[in-house]
């Protein structure tokens, strides 16, 4: 899995067993989705190129580091929303796009139903902000549509297995930051163990 970076962060570990856990309450919810979000977002930032910009301190010339490529935020609706606030915190000037796309209960297809995106060159980097990958329909989906970035590196809390395979089998060259990839899915097409449907935990819709 080359592809796969598997955070082993304790604090993001930490953070992703209250999630699964089906005691914690939902401001609980909330604050460790922010928390372990961010903590992957900071672990993607970590492949970006930089290169070098003289700066010029209070006391002397000098050489810093600047991020080199532009940056695109892309969160698909409703749970992808849970991880915008930690991305706009790190990266303030970044474009931010959404997909709305919600599973069919019976059936786990995608569909869309919203989509608003700002202009993605050749040389963006996009990162792509969605807790969950499960058959990978979703993603897959958006992937299509915004193919032309330079690079994409999908940022998610829990994996399945089926899902990655979708993916790196479709798009080759995408990286995927995420805090586990569990076991398989269950014959309703959720994650196991997982932490069930992360957008009603959220948003307290159950
Ligand atoms: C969840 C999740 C992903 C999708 C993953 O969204 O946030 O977008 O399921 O499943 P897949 O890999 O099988 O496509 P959901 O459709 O439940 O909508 P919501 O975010 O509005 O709750
Ligand atoms: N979407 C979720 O929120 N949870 C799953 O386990 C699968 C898809």
């Amino acid at each position: 899995m080359q592809h796969v970076t598997i955070l082993d962060h304790p604090l993001a570990q930490d953070a992703l067993t209250h999630l699964r856990d089906t005691t914690t309450t939902t401001p609980d919810f909330r604050k460790y989705s922010e928390l372990i979000s961010k903590l992957l977002i900071e672990e993607a930032a970590a492949l970006l190129p930089v290169s070098k910009k003289p700066v010029t301190t209070p006391l002397t010339d000098t050489d810093g580091l600047v991020l080199r490529e532009e940056i695109v935020l892309m969160t698909i609706l409703r749970a992808g929303l849970s991880m915008l606030t930690p991305a706009m915190h790190l990266f303030p000037k970044a474009p931010v796009g959404f997909a709305g796309l919600a599973r069919d209960e019976q059936t786990a297809l995608a569909k869309e139903y919203y989509w608003k995106l700002p202009r993605i060159t050749e040389q963006d980097t996009v990162l792509l902000l969605d807790p969950m990958l499960a058959t990978g329909g979703s993603l897959l989906h958006v992937l299509k549509k915004i193919h032309t970035a330079k690079q994409i590196i999908l940022i998610t809390i829990v994996c399945a297995p089926e899902g990655i395979k979708t993916l790196t089998a479709a798009f080759p060259d995408i990286r995927i930051i995420t805090a586990a990839v569990d076991e398989k899915l269950n014959d309703k097409k959720y994650i196991v163990p997982g932490l069930g449907d992360f957008g009603d935990r959220y948003f307290a819709t159950e």
